[in-house]
């Protein structure tokens, strides 16, 4: 079975390495090659590895012999990929480190990234194409919604729910108990002491809404970059 790790920047990197400490304990994959659409990464090597359009990669691989997770931060670009992946007909590998702690009644979907050092207690649920950075710590009966990505350091508190296409920056803390919304950004270093509707970026100690999510961008905002 081969590996395609879909994005070939920094976390594309820290994947590639997260799936070799997989394959030490359990061998799942026999090839690793990096997948992105970017035409200056196209036909290079990273690690030794090819890097190649998922339209290169779908003429050579067929769905029986090939899976692929998604190493994108995004949770909106998380989502497209997977769609566009899932219509392909491929599957979409799970990646547990190790070295992180997983209950034995936890649930894990299709997709899931759940990267070194975290805890994932009983009763969670962290569903398809969510991505746990380092170090997390996820309590009883959370759930972690479809395409988001909670950053390193977080803690999410027993039965607090995480929706869809949810980003939690790095070393935040949420409540237990508390719903966020759907398309919700959170602010590293906040404190959520109470549920947020969809689609707000929030942060501080309360976190507080900050504005309306309205472009769907954690990283590199354009108008920040002029
Ligand atoms: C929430 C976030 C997406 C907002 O990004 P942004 O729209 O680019 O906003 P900025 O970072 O420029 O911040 C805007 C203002 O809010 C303040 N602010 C930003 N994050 C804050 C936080 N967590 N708590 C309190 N204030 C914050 C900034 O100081 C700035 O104040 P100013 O206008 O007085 O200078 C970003 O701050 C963030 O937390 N990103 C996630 C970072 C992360 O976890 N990285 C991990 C990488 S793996």
């Amino acid at each position: 079975m081969i590996l395609g790790v879909y994005g070939a920047g920094g976390l594309g990197r820290e994947v590639y390495e997260l799936a070799l400490d997989v394959n030490k304990i359990e061998k799942k994959w026999d090839e690793f090659l990096f997948i992105d659409d970017a035409e200056e990464l196209s036909g290079t090597e990273i690690y030794g590895l090819s890097v190649m359009k998922f339209d290169d990669f779908k003429g050579k691989y067929s769905t029986e012999k090939a899976e692929i997770v998604i190493a994108v931060g995004e949770p909106r670009i998380r989502a497209l990929l997977r769609e566009k992946i899932k219509d392909e007909g491929y599957s979409l590998g799970i990646l547990v480190h190790p070295l992180t702690r997983l209950s034995r009644w936890a649930r894990i979907e299709e997709g899931a990234i759940i990267t070194y050092g975290c805890n994932v207690s009983c009763d969670t649920h962290v569903k398809s194409n969510a991505f746990l950075q380092p170090s997390c710590g996820l309590g009883h009966d959370t759930c972690v919604g479809e395409d988001s990505v909670i950053s390193a350091c977080v803690r999410i508190a027993g039965g607090a729910t995480v929706g869809e296409r949810v980003y939690v920056g790095m070393n935040a803390a949420v409540k237990e108990g508390t719903t966020i919304g759907n398309d919700v950004i959170i602010g590293m270093a906040s404190v959520v002491h109470n549920s947020i509707a969809d689609g707000l970026i929030v942060m501080g100690n309360p976190a507080r809404p900050m504005r309306k999510n309205e472009n769907h961008r954690v990283f590199g905002h354009p108008e920040k970059t002029k």
